[in-house]
């Protein structure tokens, strides 16, 4: 467990002003049901897409109340999250559709069996994983943000597990001054992202970037989310390839 002694910020410099509107990033695909999709959807999913972090992801230990489930989804997609990690040591996942609003048909969810599982999974893709703690004595604020890392929100009853504690990177606490006891987990979620979600993009400003998702699963989930407006999509993709072949075309 590395101590909240790294209190050191990066140098601060002025980020570069983002071109209004453009959508710099996504490649041109040629997706062939492109033609049976509005302009105007296709230009909102590269935008989205565009703005989409990788860099940036969520583990739930335990998190299994389904409008806490929801709202922590729901929260992950507006900010432009990705992907949502649980893990279930005990509960099935279950999600409030009145309160996700159809969030979790934009993310990828992946869920792991075991706190052991989901913390090896994530440190293998090279995630810092920072666990939200009340008895942590660092601020999030003065956790300086690593290239990759993986937020952790704890049972609402019980908080982050033992094991969690012992194999986080990092334990932080967004400070309260109230009388209440702690924060509902997905205001803690919010809380934690409103702070590093801006802190991200503005590293990524400076880059000449809007999002950080790799290429491979951005044009994945494009063509996911273009099927999504499509009736019987799967069945017009075999036919559009079938007329190619037949044609030639690749
Ligand atoms: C309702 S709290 C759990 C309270 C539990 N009795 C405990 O002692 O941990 C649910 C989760 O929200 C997050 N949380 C709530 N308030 C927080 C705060 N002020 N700082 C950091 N995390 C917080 C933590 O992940 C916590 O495990």
């Amino acid at each position: 467990m590395t101590a909240c002694t790294l209190t050191q910020k990066p140098a601060q410099r002025r980020p570069r002003r983002a071109h209004r509107g453009s959508v710099p990033i996504v490649p041109p695909y040629l997706d062939p049901l492109e033609q049976f999709v509005s302009p105007e959807r296709v230009a909102r999913i590269d935008h989205v897409l565009a703005h989409r972090l990788a860099s940036l992801t969520v583990v739930c230990e335990d998190v299994f109340d389904p409008h806490n489930v929801a709202a922590c989804a729901r929260t992950c997609e507006a900010l432009g999250l990705q992907d949502l990690h649980w893990v279930l040591n005990k509960n099935a996942l279950r999600l409030s559709s009145t309160v996700a609003k159809a969030a979790d048909q934009w993310l990828t969810f992946h869920h792991h069996d075991s706190t052991e599982a989901g913390v090896a999974a994530l440190k293998a893709q090279g995630y810092e994983l920072w666990v939200s703690d009340l008895q942590a004595d660092c601020a999030l604020a003065d956790l300086p943000l690593g290239p990759k890392v993986a937020v952790v929100i704890g049972n609402a009853k019980f908080g982050i597990s033992e094991r969690m504690r012992q194999l986080a990177d990092r334990r932080y606490i967004v400070p309260m001054h109230g009388m209440v006891q702690s924060f509902n987990l997905s205001v803690a979620l919010a809380l934690t992202l409103a702070d590093l979600v801006p802190r991200r993009r503005r590293e990524l400003a400076m880059l000449g970037q809007t999002g950080d998702l790799p290429t491979a699963a951005l044009a994945e989930l494009r063509a996911k989310w273009l099927e999504f407006g499509v009736d019987r999509a799967d069945i017009v993709r075999r036919a559009l390839a079938a007329e190619a072949t037949r044609d030639g075309t690749p």
